[in-house]
């Protein structure tokens, strides 16, 4: 196939293949008819539990699931008391939510630069953007590869800052021996279904501080001071009590119940990723045009999207080569979006030069990987890449 491809000029073969794919079997769709039958649907003991599993999972306290990482993120900033007048560092290559989070807290983002390996904020970048205003830091674990933590906790102590970890990305990963999840004052997780798992869509807060967890959970509920189970599980009338202006931010049992099956395979999931993404990171090993992602050592990646540089050496640029690719029924998407170009960041902030971060949106390009990928599936994706940039 790959001489076919290389000499031309035969017919091309077509595949057709996604980018990602939902890991569901029987199990999710078990889960999800137990649920339906219950007759208890909104959050309720399957959102709890799932918590519990997400918790230990990643070795922290306490999880808070939300709707979205957007929300999640949002309410990380709201528990802070971030708002009017303050400011909030965050790398502009990310997700557009990473900023908007930080505008709808009505506090102002501060985009720093990122790192021209690992895509992740820079540490030393940062302390420059720092400024009588700040009053914290969001990481970014871009792609599922950690950002550089121990820097950025040390930076963060010094200037009092919070760091709320944007782990959308990220569960499963690593840093120096330990989970993401574990480590920042509250980290938050995507269920996205371009996620490593997936409840639809979906989100988790991870602390280990029990006070923020249960502000957390008030918050996300109206600010109702009784979650639901307790108060149908009470054998007396329970009237509950609104302390504090909450959100409807409440995860549904049916979600829960998704996740719950998810958690049980994660570490395979995983495992199969990896195994891809080894496949892909050698076959492209040798290539002068097509460079790898990077994962310094003590980090452990949990391959939730896998990036490639398109060198401006190659023979096509990166859009087109993802116009052939997409003519030949492979999907890719780009590497990460600059938020800072986006245009009611222009308007807010002005024209901002991010160098970087402008060169990486630009030719980096996120390649098919989910589970179920098959290896012709992913030797078609390597070879007619291949053909295409050399
Ligand atoms: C880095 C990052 N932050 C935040 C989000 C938002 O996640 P959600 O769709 O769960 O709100 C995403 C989603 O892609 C993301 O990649």
């Amino acid at each position: 196939m790959l001489k076919n491809l290389l000499n031309g000029g035969r017919k091309q073969r077509k595949m057709k293949i996604p980018l990602i794919k939902p890991n569901f079997d029987k199990k999710e769709e078990k889960a999800v008819i137990d649920v339906l039958r219950s007759g208890w649907v909104t959050q309720g003991p399957k959102v709890e539990e799932f918590e519990r599993m997400v918790a230990s999972y990643v070795g922290a306290r306490y999880a808070v699931a939300v709707t979205s990482a957007t929300t999640g993120l949002f309410l990380a900033l709201h528990v802070k008391g971030i708002g009017a007048g303050d400011e909030v560092i965050v790398p502009s290559f990310s997700f557009i939510a990473t900023a908007n989070v930080v505008v709808h807290s009505q506090a102002k983002p501060i985009f720093v630069d990122i790192d021209p390996n690992t895509f992740n904020i820079d540490p030393e970048k940062i302390e420059k953007a720092i400024s009588s205003r700040t009053k914290a830091i969001i990481p970014v674990d871009q792609v599922g590869l950690p950002s550089d933590l121990d820097k950025i906790h040390k930076i963060a102590k010094a200037h009092n800052l919070i760091v709320i970890e944007d782990a959308a990305c990220a569960i499963g990963t690593k840093y120096k021996g330990r989970k993401i999840g574990s480590i920042s004052e509250m980290t938050v997780f995507s269920f996205h279904p371009r996620k490593t798992i997936t409840t639809g869509d979906g989100g988790m807060i991870t602390t280990n501080d029990k006070k923020l967890a249960d502000r957390l959970k008030l918050l996300r509920n109206q600010g109702m001071g009784v979650s639901d189970v307790k108060r149908h599980s009470s054998k007396k009338v329970v009237q509950e009590q609104y302390p504090e202006i909450g959100f409807n931010f409440r995860m549904t049992d049916i979600q829960a119940a998704i996740g719950i099956e998810q958690m049980k395979k994660i570490d395979r999931i995983l495992t199969k990723r990896e195994k891809l993404a080894k496949r892909y990171d050698k076959a492209f090993l040798s290539s002068k045009n097509i460079i790898p992602p990077y994962i310094p050592k003590g980090y452990e990646h949990n391959r939730q999207s896998y990036v490639v540089r398109v060198k401006k050496e190659s023979k096509i640029s990166r859009d087109n080569l993802m116009q052939k690719l997409l003519d030949l029924g492979i999907a890719t998407r780009r590497g990460v979006m600059a938020s800072h170009l986006e245009k009611p960041y222009v308007k807010m902030l002005g024209k901002i030069k991010l160098p970087i971060t402008e060169e990486a949106t630009a030719n980096t390009m996120v390649l098919p990987l989910f589970p179920k990928m098959t290896i012709s599936e992913q030797d078609f994706v390597i070879k007619n890449i291949l053909n295409l940039t050399q």
